[in-house]
């Protein structure tokens, strides 16, 4: 517990640093590289670079010191944060690295400003953030290890490759010595670190599992990012570098969108690369399922689409089921009115896409009418706020 006093500096000094959040979470990354230049194997330098883990870092500490005296609010955050964390390997050793740094960071931004009292305050509330974060994240750790899974990561053999479209590559992973990957629920994703030639330190990034199970082992389907500069380092690494054979390292499977189980109806609303979730989700129906079931893909062309015939013949299996392809290259869009169509009453909604898609889905949703306990979602990057 707290002192009173210590709770509220904490919350006279919260909006202060707020204003300040983006410069201090920038100052803390530099200053903690440079010092511990060990933990850019873990960082994704580009988001760092695009300024998106500064801010998702930020909101998550003042959220956290808002609710100082009642953390539980916090918890659902908290989880899904630490699900990432398990997956990238994030240990109790780093909390004190980033706490050391991150008010070494409000010292240097505040300057005068910020007094011993206010600094001390800072440490304490970071001090039991930080132990929330450890235990969950123990726990997980924990249970990654039932169920025939491992702690960190564990180098897995890459036993398949298949090009699914112009854009998309799926690479299936298993156990060297061929023994079953644990199960995983679907729409959960792993993280991959690799070695990518001519770069100092090693990348990881997320992959989700984009069929319902481990049969033929993980699968994980990649678009290869070449349309801006630079070109992305893991998925062109994918495309172009691993093969058949290579091994690569891997953590067990994590992630908060799932599908739940119900009896109501399910859209499923996916953009671009986003239906690796969705098609997992959509695969794991029983073919008896009787929910009415909708699933809406958007892309951008034929060439470009991954598992349009996959889940076509998945939707003609369930008997009461139906498919909805939609090209922007053919001038064809998601509209409020095909939403009204395919969003039945009470309907579950799962949404996929980019940041800016999602966007204009989930308003749409809103002024159909569609609650927000029933649209589900998931970001290819640290979490956002989305615009409404
Ligand atoms: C939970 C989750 C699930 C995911 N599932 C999938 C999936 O199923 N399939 C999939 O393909 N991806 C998925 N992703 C995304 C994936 O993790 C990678 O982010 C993606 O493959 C790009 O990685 P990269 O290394 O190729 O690109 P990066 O090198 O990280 O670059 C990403 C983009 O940023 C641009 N960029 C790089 N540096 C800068 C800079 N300095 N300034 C401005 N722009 C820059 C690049 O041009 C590129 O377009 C998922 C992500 C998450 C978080
Ligand atoms: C209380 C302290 C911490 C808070 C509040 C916090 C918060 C966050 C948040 C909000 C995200 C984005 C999650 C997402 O939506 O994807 C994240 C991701 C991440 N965190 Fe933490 N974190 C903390 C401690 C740490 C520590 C100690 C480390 C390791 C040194 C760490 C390493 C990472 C990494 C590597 C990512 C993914 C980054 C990326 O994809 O760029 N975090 N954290």
């Amino acid at each position: 517990m707290l002192k009173q006093e210590t709770v509220q500096i904490i919350k006279a000094t919260v909006p202060v640093l707020e204003v300040h959040g983006v410069a201090i979470t920038k100052t803390f990354y530099k200053n903690m590289f440079q010092k511990h230049p060990e933990l850019l194997n873990i960082f994704n330098h580009t988001n760092q670079e695009k300024g998106r883990q500064q801010t998702a870092l930020a909101n998550t500490v003042y959220a956290a010191a808002v609710h100082i005296e009642n953390l539980g609010a916090i918890l659902p955050a908290v989880r899904l944060i630490a699900h990432k964390h398990r997956s990238l390997g994030i240990l109790p050793e780093h909390y004190p690295i980033v706490g050391e740094n991150l008010l070494q960071a409000i010292k240097e931004v505040l300057g005068d400003a910020a007094t011993d009292d206010i600094i001390n305050a800072w440490a304490e509330a970071y001090g039991v953030i930080a132990d929330i974060f450890i235990q969950v994240e123990e726990d997980l750790y924990q249970k990654s290890e039932e169920n025939g899974g491992w702690r960190l990561f564990k180098p897995l053999k890459v036993v398949k490759k298949e090009v699914e479209s112009e854009l998309v590559t799926s690479i299936y992973f298993e156990n060297e010595d061929g023994s079953p990957l644990p199960t995983y629920q679907p729409g959960q994703y792993i993280s991959i670190r690799v070695k990518v030639p001519n770069e100092e330190y090693l990348m990881t990034r997320q992959y989700t599992l984009s069929y319902a199970n481990a049969e033929e082992g993980y699968r994980i389907s990649v678009k290869r990012e070449d349309e801006q500069t630079p070109n992305g380092k893991v998925s062109n690494f994918i495309h172009d570098t691993l093969q058949v054979g290579d091994i690569v390292d891997v953590s067990v499977p994590a992630g908060l969108f799932v599908l739940e189980e119900t009896s109501a109806p399910i859209t499923f609303i996916s953009g671009g690369i986003g239906v690796t979730p969705l098609n997992s989700m959509l695969q794991s129906l029983a073919d008896d399922a009787t929910n009415e079931v909708n699933f809406i893909q958007c892309a951008r062309n034929e060439k470009v689409v991954a598992f349009s015939d996959e889940i076509q013949e998945k939707i003609n299996a369930l008997p009461n089921a139906s498919y909805t392809a939609l090209y922007s290259d053919e001038d064809k869009l998601i509209t409020k009115e095909l939403l009204a169509e395919k969003v039945a009453d009470n309907a579950d909604v799962y949404v996929c896409g980019p940041v800016g898609f999602m966007e204009a889905v989930i308003k749409n949703l809103h002024e159909i009418g569609v609650a927000d306990e029933k649209i589900h979602y998931e970001f290819f990057g640290p979490a956002m706020q989305l615009a409404k």
